[in-house]
């Protein structure tokens, strides 16, 4: 495939094609039965959007210089949807584009998943009798040779389980193309841009809102879930003035905020919230709201849960590790001195928020960070998005988010108290908190997870207990997203102490979640301190 072809279309994608969030925008990729109007409404969207339009079967023609038809008469069918599938995987990688794909693209199972986790997938739908008038009226479509009405009714028929698995579907029928784009632009605005997950276990569960926007409804949200007041706001030094005091005026609540960093995580600062919350006269049955990272949610948190030996609180994460991971499973906590989050409860939220608008704000090296979190995710449990970030470079769309939440989302609900398969969610967490803690907290939480996530990974490969090369991959990927794969200024000594300290250690042993390969990870106890130490001083730099 020709790179530079596809590039000179699609012009270079930069980091100034971020929207407000810091997101790019996803593709967006028409697809649907031949004869649909995908072309058609596909560059007429682009237009609208201002978005660079890719036709696949055109690109492909200019690219070896014949049309698909002969293509495909010439070479089989086999081969054409090879040069489409790899058209698609790069495409995939790409952000911000309209692409309209020959009807059968997105067969293949797995360009199904790559396409739907970089993309909004929109089905256009028309009723047959118009398929076949419009196509009677048009040059001749692969495919469809002889009698145009039964060999497309056929082609239907075998496509019909495809076509219905794709959730986003706008009909065609007796609209103009002009109108067709209304319908999908009204529709993403509408919906499409939001998401929301339910966890529901424990109960009574609670909802997880996912989108740019969602602070604005904030009061309605509060009302639909009934909670009362006194509302007190708890957010750091750094959100509390972008992201906080707007809020408060209209919610008319209290804020308390504090330093932000994970320094802060700890006893101290939670007396300190216990007191001002009496002072400020909370009730047993008021409401907390957390709006912060994951060290606001973490603290706040842990404050519902044992103010008046438990309030309900409403959790607002503004950081991608936060929105990914802390505000969602229900565990709160502090540090000790000792070691990461030696105390805390499980407490559910009543709803988390995450508003992506909030996002325009974090720092750089905070929105990297909590890549790594996302691509910790994809080790798990979700091989398509980790090959994903092994290919791009790009910054991330709403649907890795969408992933990595709806991943933590299957395995909490499955086991809320971590007592079986939670704990799989703590790969690179037995080293990297050890790591984080003994680094004072100079390493963030995700740069510690993502690196504590490479030498387990190689820790593994020692003990062979994962696949050769698995590593590698992983030091790649860290590599090529600007994330740590070596430490410094951290002594030995002092990581080895703080990893005794964690609490997923099991009778006086440490507990690990190690990957067996991409999308799958298994837990050990008793793999031998020497080897941890080895792998754990083969990544300090010198
Ligand atoms: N409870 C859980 O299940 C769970 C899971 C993962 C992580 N955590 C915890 O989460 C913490 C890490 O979360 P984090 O990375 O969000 O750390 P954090 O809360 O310290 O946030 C990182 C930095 O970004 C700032 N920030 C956050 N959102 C911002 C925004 N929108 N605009 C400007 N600045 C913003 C914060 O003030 C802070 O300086 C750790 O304490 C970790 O232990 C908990």
């Amino acid at each position: 495939m020709d790179k530079n072809l596809i590039s000179e279309q699609i012009g270079a994608i930069s980091s100034t094609d971020r929207d407000s969030t810091g997101l790019h925008p996803q593709n967006l990729f028409l697809f649907g039965p031949p004869g649909v109007g995908k072309t058609t409404v596909g560059k007429l969207l682009a237009e609208r959007l201002g978005r660079p339009f890719i036709d696949i079967d055109e690109s492909i023609e200019r690219q070896q210089g014949q049309s698909v038809n002969i293509l495909i008469n010439t070479c089989g069918e086999a081969a054409f949807r090879r040069i489409e599938s790899e058209f698609c995987a790069y495409l995939a990688g790409q952000s911000n584009l309209v692409v309209a794909s020959g009807g059968g693209a997105l067969l293949n199972p797995e360009i199904r998943s790559e396409t739907l986790a970089s993309s909004c997938v929109i089905l256009l739908t028309a009723e047959e009798h118009e398929l076949v008038d419009r196509l009677g009226s048009d040059t001749p479509r692969p495919l469809l040779g002889g009698n145009l009405a039964q060999e497309l009714r056929q082609l239907l028929n075998h496509r019909k389980e495809n076509y219905a698995s794709f959730p986003f579907q706008v009909p065609t029928s007796e609209k103009s193309p002009s109108q067709v784009v209304d319908t999908i632009l009204e529709a993403l605005a509408d919906n499409n841009l939001s998401k929301s997950f339910t966890v529901r276990n424990p109960k009574p569960g609670y909802e997880i809102l996912l989108g740019p926007g969602l602070l604005t409804n904030i009061d309605t949200l509060i009302s639909r879930l009934e909670l009362q007041p006194p509302y007190i706001m708890i957010s750091d030094s750094n959100v509390g003035p972008v992201h906080a005091q707007g809020l408060q005026s209209r919610l008319n609540a209290d804020l308390i905020q504090f330093e932000a960093g994970e320094q802060k995580k700890n006893l101290g600062t939670y007396q300190e919230l216990v007191q001002r919350l009496t002072e400020l006269g909370m009730e047993r049955s008021g409401t907390l709201i957390a709006i912060g990272g994951g060290v606001v949610g973490d603290l706040a948190g842990f404050t519902a849960a044992t103010y008046m030996r438990g309030i309900r609180w409403m959790n607002l994460p503004t950081s991608i590790v936060a929105m990914v991971d802390a505000s969602i499973g229900g565990k709160v906590g502090v540090d000790l001195g000792a070691g990461k989050n030696l105390v805390g409860a499980f407490h559910q939220p009543d709803i988390v928020v995450a508003d992506t608008d909030t996002l325009r704000t974090l720092p750089e090296g905070e929105f990297k960070a909590g890549l790594a979190e996302i691509i910790k995710a994809a080790v798990i449990a979700d091989a398509t998005l980790f090959k994903w970030f092994e290919r791009n470079q790009h910054s991330p769309t709403l649907r890795w988010l969408e992933r990595a939440i709806a991943l933590k989302v299957d395995i909490v609900q499955e086991d809320p108290y971590e007592s079986g398969i939670r704990a799989k969610l703590n790969l690179g967490h037995t080293i990297g908190h050890g790591l984080e803690a003994a680094s004072n907290y100079t390493l963030r939480h995700g740069e510690a997870v993502g690196l504590g996530m490479l030498i387990e990974a190689e820790l593994a490969e020692d003990l062979r207990l994962t696949e050769e090369g698995l590593a590698s991959r992983i030091e790649k990927v860290l590599q090529r997203w600007d994330l740590p794969t070596r430490f410094r200024d951290i002594p030995i000594g002092a990581i080895r102490k703080s990893m005794m300290n964690d609490k997923k250690k099991r009778r006086g042993g440490l507990r690990f979640a190690l990957p067996l390969r991409v999308g799958s990870v298994q837990l050990h106890e008793n793999i031998p301190d020497s080897a941890v130490m080895e792998a754990i001083e083969r990544r300090m730099e010198i």
